[in-house]
């Protein structure tokens, strides 16, 4: 099996490919990265060099794909795709890199699985499909209508149309998934789990958009990437795949419990924490219902319980300090400029 895995060098990409070297001793991954400010290649660091190639370049580039997608041939090859820009308050800052890569990148990845006929995985997120009242008692669904708020998410859900249009256009053999928020190692400083960690590990302390009542759905990074090698091996090309493991948890929560795990609550009436300035146009909550995929593909997330996956991704983020520390000041510097503490 030979892989082409766009954005392999960031958080979720990373993870895959070392899961895919760990569990398929026959697969060769070949990682596209143009090696953005989100992507380490130390998370890369490792893995045996005859197994795993890194070629630093753009999704969105015609020559590059096409050049390493026309080598997948055999019968299990695909593209899995997981480069985009990721984050939502880049997003509000500076929109266009979103467009970019998000959907000039996806077009050009449909276009060279398009000419040489080649399976493609497009990793997509829940926060296409908008935001959910708190007490609402929907999830959202593969027939949930798209209804984007941020630029981000925008752009996300104008690439799934792309390939939603390359399927129905072209016979494009592409299936989607729609994950809700991922944790984990080598997730970048500047998200909400390891910011509030690494603050913590640095002596700066945790920041807390607004009151902290937006709801995630958490997953840990592993049953995300589990859930796609699932489709990858058992997914009907042109389907949507919805991907959670029923992690509903509002933002206090969950920093209370990074607070508590660190042993740094605070002591009286101090949380030990700040609210701060919120997000503009912050999506309430994201809530998804997995159960066609579990059902139809037998796949089941095995990092449910969240205190548990927070104590072990503390542990790598203590352990691991030279992976993120290079980054983190300046992580801190730009938020900074915009934040207020209430
Ligand atoms: P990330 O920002 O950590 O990594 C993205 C990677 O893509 C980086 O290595 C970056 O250099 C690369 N990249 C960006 N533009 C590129 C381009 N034009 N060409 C080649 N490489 C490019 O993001 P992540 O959190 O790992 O997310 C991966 C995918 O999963 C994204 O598509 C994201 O929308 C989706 N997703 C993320 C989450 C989450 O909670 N992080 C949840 C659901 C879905
Ligand atoms: P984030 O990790 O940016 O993911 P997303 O925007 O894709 O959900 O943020 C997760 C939640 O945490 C979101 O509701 C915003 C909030 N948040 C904070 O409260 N403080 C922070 O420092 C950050 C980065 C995010």
């Amino acid at each position: 099996m030979r892989l082409v895995v766009t954005g392999g060098a960031g958080f979720i990409g990373a993870n895959f490919v070392h899961t895919v070297v760990r569990q398929h001793p026959d697969a060769h991954l070949t990682v596209l990265d143009s090696m953005t400010y989100a992507a380490n290649r130390a998370s890369l660091a490792g893995l045996p060099a005859d197994r795993v190639e890194v070629v630093e370049g753009d999704c969105a580039d015609p020559v590059v794909t096409d050049r390493l997608v026309a080598r997948l041939t055999g019968p299990q090859d695909a593209v899995v795709h997981f480069a985009a820009e990721s984050h939502n308050d880049n997003s509000l800052a500076t929109p266009w890199p979103f467009v970019h890569s998000n959907i000039v990148g996806t077009y050009a990845v449909l276009e060279a699985c398009r000419s040489h006929d080649v399976r493609l995985h497009h990793v997509s997120t829940d926060e296409v499909y908008g935001d959910l009242q708190l007490d609402d008692p929907a999830k959202f669904t593969p027939e949930t209508a798209y209804n984007p708020s941020s630029p981000y998410s925008a752009t996300k859900a104008g690439a799934d149309m792309l390939v939603r249009a390359w399927v129905r256009s072209f016979g494009v053999r592409a299936t989607l998934s729609n994950c809700s928020n991922n944790y984990g190692p080598y997730q970048h400083v500047e998200k909400f789990i390891p910011r509030q960690i690494t603050n913590i590990l640095t002596g700066v302390r945790p920041r807390l958009y607004g009151s902290g009542a937006n709801v995630r759905d958490w997953i840990h990074v592993d049953d995300h990437n589990s859930a796609v090698l699932a489709i990858l091996e058992r997914g009907e090309p042109g389907r949507t795949y919805l991907i959670g493991a029923d992690g509903e948890c509002s933002n206090l929560e969950v920093m209370r419990l990074i607070c508590e795990l660190m042993g740094a609550s605070g002591a009286g009436s101090d949380p030990g924490f700040d609210h701060v300035t919120d997000r503009p146009g912050h999506d309430l909550r994201y809530a998804i219902d997995a159960s066609a995929t579990r059902d139809e593909l037998g796949w089941q997330p095995q990092h449910t319980d969240l205190r548990e996956g927070l104590s072990a991704t503390i542990g790598w983020y203590r352990d691991n300090r030279d992976w993120w520390e290079p980054v983190k000041a300046q992580v801190e510097a730009k938020y900074a400029r915009t934040e207020k503490v209430l």
